[in-house]
């Protein structure tokens, strides 16, 4: 398993705990309110009763505890979100994708415009993100073709599109794919766009694709301004 694959996993992993965590607390609450119901009513029981009692509400009271710092652990940070150049980011992912582009012999044509404004980001989720999409986009595609990475600005908004001339996605799978473990691919884990998803609602970016005439996919992000 890659490096990149591995932290995918964990993440998908970190996100079901969280919400585990999340909903545990509901089920929790109405056994703690009985508990205290049934100390409020403590000379109708003996005192083993009572001792049980007594230790149960502790019990749930350690529980809520270990709730309250599982989900504040979990709360997204913006601490550690920098001002970067979104075709700096770019040039780091086709680093990391170049050797399969080059296996199938597929060229990647930028257009880039520099003079796009720096985005607030997590630089490293960020480049997860593209590493993410300009893979699918190699794994869908022949051999010889191209694929096309853009940036530009739109309105104030700093926006990128990575284009191929894969096989395309038909339009009923388009909301399946962003699923955890939704994949097409033998050996795939369908991790990689429910992760990018996850990552891009965090940064409050827009997050489309649409299919091209005549053949292949646009991804298309948009930063807000
Ligand atoms: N550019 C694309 N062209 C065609 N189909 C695509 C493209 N990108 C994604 N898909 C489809 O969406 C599915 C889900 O993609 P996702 O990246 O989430 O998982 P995966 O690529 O199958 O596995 P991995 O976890 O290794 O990324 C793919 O299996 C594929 O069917
Ligand atoms: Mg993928």
């Amino acid at each position: 398993m890659t490096d990149k694959v591995h932290d995918n996993k964990l993440q998908i992993l970190g996100k079901l705990a969280a919400s585990l965590t999340h909903e545990i607390k509901n089920p929790l609450s109405v056994l703690k309110l009985n508990l205290e119901y049934l100390k409020l009513s403590k000379e109708k029981f003996d005192e083993e009763t009572n001792e049980c009692i007594e230790a149960s509400l502790e019990a749930a009271d350690i529980i809520n505890q270990l709730i309250h710092n599982t989900l504040e652990f979990s709360r997204k940070n913006k601490d550690d979100f920098e001002e970067c150049n979104l075709n700096d980011i770019i040039g780091k992912a086709i680093n990391i994708t170049k050797g399969i582009a080059n296996k199938k012999n597929i060229l990647i044509n930028l257009n880039l415009d520099k003079n796009i404004d720096l985005i607030k980001v997590n630089e490293t989720n960020i480049l997860q993100v593209f590493v993410n999409i300009i893979s699918n986009g190699i794994e869908a595609s022949q051999e010889n073709s191209k694929i096309f990475i853009n940036s530009f600005s739109e309105n104030g908004n700093v926006c990128a599109e990575v284009v191929d001339e894969g096989v395309g996605i038909k339009e009923e799978d388009f909301d399946k794919i962003f699923d955890e473990f939704y994949t097409n691919k033998q050996g795939g884990t369908g991790l990689g766009l429910s992760v990018c998803k996850t990552i891009l609602d965090e940064h409050e970016a827009m997050f489309n694709l649409c299919n091209n005439n005549p053949k292949g996919t646009t991804f298309s992000i948009k930063f807000k301004a």
